[in-house]
């Protein structure tokens, strides 16, 4: 994995928008997998920026994200849906036909996970997967456990999870319990991958994914690993233990 740190979460986020910007330069119909959570807050933000007075082109761009909440609909207000929409695709010039998402609140949910990996074989595969990093090492809602799922599938989330998002609930009671998320196969799948970390409640999970080449179920972000073409973008808080290690 080919890692990079930058002084700020600033500056992560606008190296993270430059690579997807690239990117979408190189391919204006790229494939590009999003995901969601307080860390590519800044990366949308600068891509907006970037889209608004540089005339970054969204118009042939092809978007799946990792997750949504099960049981959510689209339009509340903490659903992966609504983020989406607010902090990113309402201020960009991406067709809502090019936007999939996955939805919870479908009645043959199987079928729909079956679905949503088809479609992102039939549009070529993913070109460019942006990932955030749980503590726990969890990647999309891919949690730690014996075992890990390939394909997109309804998953329970841990307490730990379902505690650091409480943030955005108000109180944890009001987290949903389960998630709709791309399985570890079909984030490996992306041809490139763009893991970002930022501030100090990720530094442990940080040094302990970096500091060896290990592949464990028990951190799932480990599988990244085997991956030929992985960027980890991190601010020096996510790298603080890390960097601590090294000395
Ligand atoms: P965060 O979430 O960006 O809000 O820290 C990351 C994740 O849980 O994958």
């Amino acid at each position: 994995m080919k890692t990079i740190i930058e002084e700020t979460y600033e500056g992560m986020s606008r190296m993270a928008a430059r690579i997807v910007a690239d990117e979408i330069r190189k391919k204006p119909d790229m494939v590009l997998g999003l995901a969601t959570g307080g860390t590519p807050l800044g990366m949308y933000k600068e891509l907006i920026r970037i889209h608004k007075q540089e005339g970054l082109d969204f118009s042939r761009v092809i978007t799946f994200n990792l997750d949504e909440y099960y049981g959510l609909s689209p339009d509340n207000e903490q659903s992966y849906h609504y983020y989406m929409y607010e902090n990113f695709f309402k201020h960009i010039n991406i067709k809502p036909e090019n936007i999939h998402i996955p939805d919870g609140t479908v009645e043959d949910i199987n079928e729909f996970c079956e679905e949503y990996d088809r479609e992102i074989q039939r549009v070529g595969g993913i070109d460019l997967q942006v990932l955030g990093i749980g503590r726990n090492g969890h990647i999309g809602f891919n949690e730690p456990g014996d075992e890990l799922i390939t394909e997109t599938h309804v998953t329970t989330l841990t307490e730990e999870t379902r505690i650091a998002n409480a943030r955005f609930f108000g109180k944890l009671e009001n987290v949903p319990e389960k998630a709709v998320t791309m399985g570890l196969g079909t984030i490996m799948k992306a041809k490139k991958i763009l893991l970002l970390a930022s501030g100090r409640e990720k530094a442990g999970i940080m040094s302990e994914l970096l500091s060896d080449t290990n592949v464990t179920t028990k951190v799932p972000a480990s599988f990244l690993h085997l991956h030929p073409d992985t960027t980890v973008i991190m601010d020096r808080d996510s790298a603080m233990e890390l960097l601590a290690k090294k000395l």
